[in-house]
């Protein structure tokens, strides 16, 4: 069955641009708006814990203004969890997190966090928020997500996306079991993590994915091209996607 296969834009590094310099440019809602205008599904936002680019009024005034669904990326501490509960955003991706990282650098534990993740899932959940939980493409992971009874998960892309050579074709391969695997328990297949122009159409080939949560590619693009045209021109390397009949 070919399927369209969706795109999430993250704009964090909009922001992180902004953050350098303390200014009140460049403007989230105008990514935003760009995102749609080129086609974009949803918007992806991280509320670190160290604010360190997007804030507070940034995911209340997405979340007003904004016409596509928002996807939350937060760690599972309460502060943020309180912050996501009053917000509502369409959906939240539970991810790890560490002060130190550039970006986040590994999926969650979920089978050494059980007890907190499955209270939080649940909370969220039933406040009508879609919960996605973001993993290493490993079996015994996605056994304990779809444990917690999470709809959907982001397989980590990044050790695929830093590996070269044979190396590279091992961590699809890795991919693709998970995905199998999660497809097989009934869960949501996302997948995100430094996918760019050149490395999607190696994504491409894995099955049963649903959407692909893309950032730093694009807006390191949009520099050269401006925003809208960066993401439409994601967009259109997502489109020769054949879904689960590969
Ligand atoms: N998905 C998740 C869960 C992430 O944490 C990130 C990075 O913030 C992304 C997708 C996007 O990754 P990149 O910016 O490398 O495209």
């Amino acid at each position: 069955m070919k399927q369209r296969l969706k795109l999430g834009v993250n704009i964090d590094h909009v922001a992180t641009v902004r953050q350098a310099r303390g200014t009140d440019y460049p403007d989230l809602l105008e990514a935003a708006r760009c995102c749609e205008t080129a086609g974009a599904d949803g918007v992806t936002i991280h509320l670190r814990e160290d604010r360190r680019h997007i804030q507070d009024a940034d995911v209340w005034r997405l979340r007003r203004e904004c016409r596509l669904p928002i996807n939350l990326e937060m760690a599972n501490v309460p502060a943020i969890v309180r912050i996501a509960l009053r917000v509502q955003p369409a959906e939240v991706c539970l991810v790890p997190e560490r002060r130190q990282e550039l970006t986040t650098e590994g999926g969650l534990d979920v089978l050494g966090q059980f007890a907190a993740m499955q209270k939080t899932v649940a909370r969220l959940r039933d406040a009508g928020i879609s919960v996605s939980i973001f993993i290493a493409p490993d079996e015994q992971q996605l056994v304990a997500a779809a444990r917690l009874g999470a709809p959907v998960v982001e397989l980590h892309t990044g050790a695929f996306a830093d590996a070269r050579g044979t190396a590279r074709q091992r961590e699809l391969r890795r991919l693709q079991r998970a995905a199998d695997c999660a497809h097989d328990l009934g869960l949501q297949v996302n997948a995100g993590h430094g996918i760019n122009y050149t490395n999607i159409a190696d994504v491409l080939q894995l099955r049963w994915l649903d959407t692909l949560n893309i950032g730093h590619s694009i807006v390191a693009r949009a520099l050269f091209c401006g925003l809208t045209r960066a993401v439409r021109e994601m967009r259109a390397a997502l489109r020769p996607y054949r879904g689960g009949a590969q």
